[in-house]
């Protein structure tokens, strides 16, 4: 069964590439390279024994996205990760987040309601529940109004499939909502590339713990948390992308009870920062350089997930511990820099 992967080389579509490829799937990815390489497609093979069918095309175009429908008439499916994802970024640069998360998202959109059949997976952002007011967080929290163009674009996006869905009973569709991806392939063939200076808390620690930074900056310690540090739900991108298998193979078998659902994907569990430079310092036998600095703007106090629905609607249960997710991060840094 032949399914699409946008953004598939990418941090979490080629881990998920990999998990797609592990279960049989005929694996089609397009990317533009805008965030990825052409070196990925070589780490997934290293795994799987099989480099997927790759096109090299900006989906903003959108008659090449019509075109490529057209020649590839037997997708299945769609997972579509293909996005911009910096929170920064977008308040700069708020129309490039909208064309890009949104454009795109309707071109794909207007040619799978076209096919009698289809599924589709949409990667969205436990942002869009800002400041939750309970924890853990469950699916029916609130959404909340987006600090930042690119929350606005996971919201939006979610009303864009789910208001296609409702008129389209042929196409169904799984939103799935990320906690904080981390880590690598435990194989270190693939993993996180955050190009220049990375604005996640992962990344940075590695890249400090490697000597590519001198210190982290700790943002706030004056939080109402147990230490001050902010709280967040740490997921191994291994056990997130096993979802999305999970989650595509409930969609082609019809297990769905409605044609548009959305989960949580998360441990369930909340960390703190400080706890995270600890698993760092634990599992990789260094000392972390660190300074408490002031608050960043926009930060959320904590939110971690009530992963539920996940277990029991979907039978997925993140796997790995936060150490364990901080090990592949480890030696995935230290392997790129060797
Ligand atoms: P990523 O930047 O590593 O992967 C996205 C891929 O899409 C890149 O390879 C990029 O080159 C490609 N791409 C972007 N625009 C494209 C276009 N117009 N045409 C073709 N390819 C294009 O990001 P990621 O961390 O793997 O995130 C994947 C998805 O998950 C995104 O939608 C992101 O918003 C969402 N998400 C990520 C996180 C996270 O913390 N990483 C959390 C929640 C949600
Ligand atoms: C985690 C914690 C920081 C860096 C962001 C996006 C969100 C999303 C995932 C996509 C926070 C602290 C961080 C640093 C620090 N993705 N920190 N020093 O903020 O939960 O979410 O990425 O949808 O939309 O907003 O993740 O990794 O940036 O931060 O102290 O140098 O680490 O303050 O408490 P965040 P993060």
């Amino acid at each position: 069964m032949k399914i699409l992967v946008t953004g598939g080389l990418g941090y979490i579509g080629s881990h998920t590439v990999v998990e797609l490829q592990n279960e049989g799937f005929e694996v089609v990815v397009i990317d533009n390279l805008s965030n990825s390489s052409l070196n990925v497609l070589d780490g997934i093979k290293a795994i799987t024994g099989k480099k997927p069918i790759f096109e090299e095309l900006d989906l903003r175009e959108k008659s090449k996205v019509q075109d490529f429908f057209k020649r590839h008439d037997d997708i299945a499916g769609v997972i579509h990760f293909a996005a911009s994802k910096a929170v920064g970024e977008s308040m700069e640069k708020p129309l490039l987040y909208y064309e890009n998360n949104l454009g795109v998202l309707v071109y794909i959109l207007q040619e799978l309601i076209k096919k009698k059949n289809t599924s589709f997976i949409f990667s969205s952002s436990c942002t869009v529940y800002g400041e939750a007011d309970e924890m853990p967080i469950t699916e029916d929290a609130p959404v909340k109004s987006a600090e930042s163009p690119y929350g606005n674009t996971k919201q939006v996006g979610e009303e864009v499939i789910s208001d296609t869905c409702r008129v389209n009973p042929n196409l169904k569709a799984i939103a799935l909502r990320y906690f904080n991806p981390i880590g690598a392939h435990p194989s270190t063939q693939i993993g996180e590339l955050p190009i220049g200076v990375p604005q996640n808390l992962v990344p940075y620690i590695t890249q400090t713990g490697v000597g590519l930074r001198e210190q982290l900056s700790v943002f706030g310690d004056d939080y109402p948390t147990k230490d001050g540090t902010c709280i967040r739900d740490y997921i191994h991108v291994v056990d997130l992308a096993k979802a999305h298998v999970i989650a595509l193979q409930r969609l082609i078998q019809g297990d769905n009870q409605e044609n548009y659902e959305v989960f949580n994907l998360g441990t369930g569990k909340g960390s703190s920062v400080l706890e995270v430079i600890q698993s760092f310092e634990r599992v990789s036998g260094k000392s972390l350089n660190y300074k408490i600095e002031d608050r960043r703007s926009g930060d959320v106090v904590q939110a971690y997930a009530n992963t539920q629905k996940a277990n029991e609607v979907l039978g997925w249960k993140a796997k790995s511990t936060l150490d364990e997710a901080m090990k592949s991060a480890w030696d995935w840094e230290c392997k790129i820099r060797s």
